[in-house]
């Protein structure tokens, strides 16, 4: 039997697709895919930084499995992606049994590292950042689905004060048309429907080739892409043209990830956003102007250090204004080595937590009422799976991202169907079946 291995994947969707790249780059050495952690003979975890909680997870996760190496002597354990960078000393120091430590920027050399850590039994650590590398020529193993991640650039030159990212995964590098549009093809020819493309500042993306704008066209023209979705954007390079766009390609979803991070003027200023709460109004409005059906999610951050009562209140403000679909509501996290981290005034936990929650009962209510006025319109959407509740219905995706639950009926899994909506409960839309009505009664 040969070497088996077990990536247990942490943070961002582009650690999500990293480890994709990293199985293949084992794969290539011979090693075989083990769905019991307990049984694998190298372990890898890919690391998240963004906020404390998700060091502290892995932490926990790699005390957790020291044990295994008394039953087998030869695990090879590694720390990969962000806290890899971030923490190597110490984690070295903390964690004498972690045998290998790669940064987001040394997945090529994994092949070779790995064939040496099988005779040498000493730490391999490289955490070198590159200003070149985007894994152009490396491929990802993918597991079956309907959603392929790909990875467009790497790296943010943004600097939001508060953020660790610029630090751990380096400058901002874009990776060629042709070898995206590769990917993408095989992609397709594997089976994937929905394509992906993801970046740290996705909309930076800039080769001499071209723009976002091209890239995005251009993977929208590949035969077989059902869905082009894209992932995370800055607002600051939102375009009109992007936004033409996504309106001229009907498989570019109608549906835009758009980080606020906070509705003061001043605590986005302080966060280096480079645009404030009137241009992002703005820049909603103009969205809607060219797709009045699009759908908008955000990031926001609660308790920036300084964030006064009535500075979160005008992140209240905006969130009502907007009627965001969908918000990923974090509470500031103080990153050593980011600027934000040497505020001196940080806020109280208590009052960090408090607006968390007066944010998210805020959202869900908007959430809901946002999903209500869908009801009576029709929604195209993928068919992704079985519903869990029952074989007779599917589960799959609008445009705008939100789980619709519809009777089954001719289609098939992939298919795009027209669905009526006639209830949404939680986050969860329910429709009709325009595709079929009643072949199951
Ligand atoms: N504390 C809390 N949230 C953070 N994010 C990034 N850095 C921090 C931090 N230090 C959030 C931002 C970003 C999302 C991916 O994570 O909202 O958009
Ligand atoms: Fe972090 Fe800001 Fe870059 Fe996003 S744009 S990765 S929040 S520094």
């Amino acid at each position: 039997m040969g070497n088996t291995y077990y990536i247990e994947t942490y943070g961002c969707q582009m650690n999500v697709s990293d480890s994709e790249l990293v199985s293949n780059q084992l794969e290539k050495i011979g090693y075989i895919s083990s769905n019991k952690i307990e049984n694998a003979d190298l372990i890898f975890l890919n690391t998240c930084s963004i906020r404390e909680k998700a060091e502290e997870t892995v932490h926990n996760r790699l005390d957790s499995l020291h044990y295994l190496k008394k039953n087998n002597p030869k695990l090879i354990i590694g720390v990969i992606g962000c806290m890899a960078q971030n923490l190597k000393n110490d984690l070295l120091e903390s964690k004498p049994y972690v045998d290998v430590i790669l940064g987001p920027d040394s997945y090529r050399n994994i092949p070779k590292i790995i064939s040496n850590r099988e005779n040498v039994m000493n730490h391999i650590v490289d955490t070198r950042l590159s200003k070149y590398e985007v894994y152009d020529d490396m491929f990802p193993s993918r597991r079956e689905g309907v959603n392929a991640w790909v990875s467009i650039m790497r790296g943010c030159d943004k600097f939001c004060t508060f953020c660790i990212v610029p630090f751990t995964r380096g400058r901002e590098r874009s990776r060629s048309i042709n070898s995206i549009i590769k990917e993408v093809k095989h992609a397709v020819s594997d089976g994937f429907v929905e394509i992906t493309l993801l970046g740290q500042n996705v909309n930076s993306y800039l080769t001499p080739d071209g723009d976002f704008v091209t890239l995005i066209e251009e993977v929208a023209k590949v035969d077989g892409v059902k869905r082009v979705r894209y992932t995370s954007p800055h607002p600051q390079d939102i375009t009109e043209s992007l936004l033409i766009a996504m309106r001229k390609y009907d498989n570019i979803c109608n549906y835009i990830h758009l980080p606020l991070q906070s509705g003061s003027n001043r605590i986005l200023k302080n966060m280096n956003r480079t645009y404030t709460r009137e241009q992002y109004l703005d820049l909603v409005k103009m969205i809607r102007y060219y797709m009045p059906d699009c759908s908008i999610s955000t990031d926001i951050i609660v308790g920036f250090p300084g964030e006064t009562e009535d500075e979160f209140n005008d992140t209240l403000d905006l969130v009502k204004k907007v009627k965001f679909d969908f918000s990923y509501t974090f509470k500031f996290s103080s990153r050593p080595g980011t600027k934000a981290s040497q505020y001196t005034n940080q806020i109280d936990e208590n009052i960090r937590q408090n607006r968390l929650e007066r944010l998210i009962t805020i959202q869900n209510k908007i959430r809901l009422e946002v999903n209500k006025a869908r009801i009576g319109s029709i929604q195209k959407v993928l068919i992704e799976k079985e519903s869990k509740k029952s074989d007779l219905f599917w589960s799959g995706r609008t445009e705008g991202n939100i789980w619709t639950i519809v009777k089954k009926g001719d289609e098939k899994l992939k298919d795009i169907i027209d669905v009526v909506i006639n209830d949404a409960q939680g986050i969860t839309l329910f429709g009709e079946n325009l595709n079929n009505k009643g072949k199951i009664s």
